[in-house]
């Protein structure tokens, strides 16, 4: 399976801790039928979270990697990061301090949680202005989306992807974030599914369980489809066709 959405590399956000939390996520991924994952730490205009692309990044990137080879733990890292949505980021990731999964031209792009609709929208559609089509993260934990899934009609019809947690879709984040996860999948709205990891320990890098309930939910193919192939489409940075999802 290919994780587009992991908060892995040691010590850069609120992921990872130290370089041994990290390579226990690694373990942990690889155990669990990942084998390739995307470093995405939290990156912003402004703020403590800003890591822009830069020499701290690469080095964080290298030597995680570095690492994972010596403990001879078979997983692939790709860099990425995980935007947080403002009007500043189209620029950003047209001067190249932000950049979108595996250098491709999709970026992870998240949004504040309440009160965030109007503002995330032209943002999205600020950024696809620049030629770049932005795999929104986790949209089924907005309140907004809650209260009002048809602004994914509009998302989506923008041109934009979604990305649901496996935490979402697992229950964790609540019963509102399941159901809208699991309608969300049930009508073709997602692109793919990520585990949005955290710690070794609670929001994992874990994503059998997601695979299994993929499966059991829906198909076999849905849980390929979501956990595999569209992440690698979006990683080799080819054209990714979905098909039309059941309007809300
Ligand atoms: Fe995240």
């Amino acid at each position: 399976m290919v994780d587009i959405h992991a908060h892995i590399l040691p010590g850069i956000d609120d992921g990872a801790e130290d370089m041994s939390s990290a390579l226990e996520m690694a373990a942990l991924a690889v155990e669990s039928g990942v084998d390739i994952i995307v470093a995405t730490p939290h990156s912003a205009a402004h703020g403590r979270q800003k890591n822009h692309c830069g020499p701290e990044l690469s080095e964080a990137l290298q030597s995680f990697r570095a690492a994972v080879n010596k403990a001879r733990i078979p997983l692939h890292i790709c860099g990425g990061m995980e935007i947080f949505g403002s009007f500043e980021v189209p620029e950003l990731l047209m001067e190249g301090k932000m950049q979108g999964l595996n250098g491709s031209r999709y970026p992870l792009v998240e949004f504040a949680f309440t009160d965030y609709a109007a503002e995330a929208t032209e943002i999205l559609e600020e950024i696809i202005a620049i030629g770049l089509r932005p795999v929104v993260a986790h949209p089924e934990r907005y309140v907004y989306v809650q209260e009002d899934p048809t602004l994914l009609n509009l998302w989506v019809g923008m041109g934009c992807l979604l990305q649901v947690n496996k935490g979402s879709l697992l229950g964790r984040h609540g019963r509102r974030e399941e159901q809208l996860a699991l309608a969300l999948v049930e009508r073709g709205f997602v692109c793919a599914v990520a585990s949005d990891a955290h710690s070794p320990v609670m929001r994992t890098t874990w994503l059998k369980e997601a695979e299994s309930l993929l499966t059991e939910e829906f198909s076999a193919s849905t849980a390929k489809r979501l956990l595999t192939q569209n992440p690698l489409t979006l990683l080799k940075n080819e054209e990714i066709r979905l098909r039309e999802p059941d309007w809300f």
